[in-house]
C-alpha cells in the first residue's frame, strides 16, 4: 500500500493514502494526532477531504464536472431535471417505469399543508425569499415525522422536492401581493413551478416552451457540486443525526451568502450598478484588482475551478439562445460580455486563474425568464436540492460515519486568574 511520510519534530510518521476512482489521492491523517500530538491546519478546508463520495466528480484544472460519471454537458442538453434528481439520489438513471413512479409520487405531495400557508401571512412583503424557503423547510419537520427510519426518509425526500417549488412560488406571490396559485399535477415539475409563479386567476397562463427548457437546464447545472459550502453544511449538520429537513434548511442558509449561491443576485446588482454608472466596465475591473477596495467581480473565481467553469460555458451560450428566442435585448448581457472579455485578458485574473463561474450568466437568463432578482438564489436552491439530499443520504448510510468535529489551533489567552469585578 502506498503511504506518505510526515516528519514532526524529528520523528517520522507513515500515513496511508486514500485513492479515489479518478486517482484523486489524499493522505489519511486520522491517526496523526493520536500518534504525534499534532493536527493538520487548513482554514477554509481548501486542501481537506471531509469524506469520500460517489456522487459528483470535478476536475477543476481541466474544467470537468460529472454527476455519477455522466458529463454535465450531456445531462444539460439531454435530460430532464427530475431524471438528474433521481440519478443523484438513487445512483442510476431511471427507466421509464422508475421515472413514472418517481414523478407520480412527487405529484402526490406538491401541495403544502393549508395551515402552513398561514406562516406566509406573518412574513413582511420585503422578506427575502431565501429566508422564507429555509424557514418553511425547517417547519416541514413540525408537520411530518422527520426520523431516520428509511420509510420516513424516502417519503420526506419526495415531500421536500415536491413542496420546494410550491414554497418558492408562494414566497414570490406573497412578495408581490398576489393570491397563491396551487400546483396542477398534469404539468411537469418545471412547468408546475412556472405556472405557480406566473399564473394569475384572471388569466390563462401558457408555459412558454423556451422558458421551460431554460429552467430545466439551469436546475440541472445547479443540481450538485460535491463538497461546496452548502453541501458540506448539510453533511455537517446531518452528522449530528439532525433530521433531513433541519439539515437541508441549514444548507439553504449557507447557500444564501454572496460568496456562494447569493452571488447570482449580486452579479445582476453589479452589472446594473456598472450600467447606471455610465457602463464603464474597465473602471470596475480596476476596482476588483485594487486590494484597498473591497469590491470583487461577482460571478468570477472559484475555489475549485482554475479553468473555465463548464457550467458557465453552457450558460453563456444559453443566455444568447434564450434572449434571442424571447426577443429580449438586455444591456446587462452586453456589459457582462465586455467584463468577461477584459477580465480574461487581464494579468490579474489570468495569474489567479479567475474565470466566470456558474453565477455570472445565470442571472441574465433568469431575468429574461421574468424571474425577479431576489428569487435567483432560490432558483439555485431548487436546483441544488437533489444534490443536498443525495449527500445527506450518502452520509446517513455510511457505516463509518462520525459526527463532524474539526479541531483548531487556539490563539487566545493562556491561563490567567480571575480578578473579582469590584477590583477590575
Ligand atoms: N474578483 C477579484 N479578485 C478575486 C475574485 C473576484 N471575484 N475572486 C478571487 N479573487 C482574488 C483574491 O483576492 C485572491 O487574490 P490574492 O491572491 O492576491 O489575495 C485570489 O483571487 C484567490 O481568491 P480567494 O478569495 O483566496 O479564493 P477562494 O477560493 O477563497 O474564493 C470565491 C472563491 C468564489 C469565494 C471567490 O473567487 C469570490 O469571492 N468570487 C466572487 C463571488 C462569487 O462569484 N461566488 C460564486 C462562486 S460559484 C457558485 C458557488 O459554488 O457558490
Amino acid at each position: 500500500m502506498s503511504t506518505a511520510k510526515v516528519r514532526v519534530n524529528d520523528r517520522e510518521y507513515e500515513l496511508p493514502l486514500v485513492v479515489g476512482s479518478e486517482k484523486e489521492t489524499g493522505v489519511d491523517v486520522r491517526k496523526l494526532r493520536a500518534a504525534s500530538g499534532v493536527i493538520t491546519y487548513d482554514p477554509g478546508y481548501g486542501n481537506t477531504g471531509s469524506c469520500s463520495s460517489g456522487i459528483t466528480f470535478i476536475d477543476g484544472e481541466k474544467g470537468i464536472l460529472r454527476y455519477r460519471g455522466y458529463p454535465i454537458e450531456q445531462l444539460a442538453v439531454s435530460a430532464r431535471f427530475l431524471e438528474v434528481a433521481y440519478l443523484l439520489i438513487e445512483g442510476r438513471l431511471p427507466t421509464q417505469d422508475d421515472f413514472a413512479g418517481f414523478t407520480g409520487r412527487l405529484n402526490g405531495h406538491t401541495m403544502i399543508h393549508e395551515d402552513m400557508k398561514k406562516f406566509f401571512e406573518g412574513y413582511p412583503p420585503t422578506a427575502h425569499p431565501m429566508a422564507i424557503l429555509s424557514m418553511m423547510v425547517s417547519a416541514l419537520s413540525t408537520y411530518y415525522r422527520d426520523t431516520r427510519a428509511p420509510a420516513d426518509i424516502n417519503l420526506n425526500i419526495v415531500r421536500l422536492i415536491a413542496k420546494a417549488i410550491t414554497i418558492a412560488a408562494f414566497s414570490y406571490k406573497k412578495s408581490i401581493g398576489q393570491p397563491f396559485v396551487y400546483p396542477l399535477n398534469h404539468f411537469t415539475y418545471t412547468e408546475n413551478f412556472l405556472h405557480m409563479m406566473f399564473a394569475v386567476p384572471a388569466e390563462e397562463y401558457q408555459v412558454p416552451a423556451v422558458v421551460d427548457e431554460a429552467l430545466n437546464m439551469l436546475l440541472i447545472l445547479h443540481a450538485d457540486h460535491e463538497q461546496n459550502c452548502s453541501t458540506a453544511t448539510v453533511r455537517m449538520v446531518g452528522s449530528s443525526e439532525a433530521s433531513l429537513f433541519a439539515s437541508i434548511s441549514a444548507g439553504i442558509n449557507a447557500l444564501s451568502g454572496p460568496l456562494h449561491g447569493g452571488a447570482n443576485q449580486k452579479v445582476i446588482e453589479m452589472l446594473q450598478r456598472i450600467l447606471d454608472d455610465g457602463g464603464d466596465h474597465q473602471k470596475y475591473v480596476a476596482k476588483a484588482k485594487d486590494k484597498e477596495d473591497a469590491f470583487r467581480l461577482m460571478g468570477f473565481g472559484h475555489r475549485v475551478y482554475k479553468n473555465y467553469d463548464p457550467r458557465a460555458r453552457l450558460l453563456k451560450q444559453a443566455a444568447d439562445d434564450v434572449l434571442d428566442s424571447l426577443g429580449v435585448n438586455d444591456p446587462l448581457l452586453d456589459i457582462a460580455r465586455q467584463l468577461e472579455e477584459v477580465a480574461l485578458h487581464d494579468d490579474y485574473f489570468v495569474e489567479r486563474k479567475l474565470y466566470p463561474n456558474v453565477d455570472f450568466y445565470s442571472g441574465i437568463i433568469y431575468r429574461a425568464m421574468g424571474i425577479p432578482t431576489n428569487m435567483f438564489t432560490v432558483m439555485f436552491a431548487l436546483g441544488r436540492l437533489p444534490g443536498w439530499i443525495a449527500h445527506w443520504k450518502e452520509m446517513v448510510s455510511d457505516p463509518h460515519g462520525r459526527i463532524h468535529r474539526p479541531r483548531q489551533i487556539y490563539t487566545g489567552e493562556t491561563e490567567r486568574g480571575l480578578v473579582p469585578m469590584a477590583e477590575r
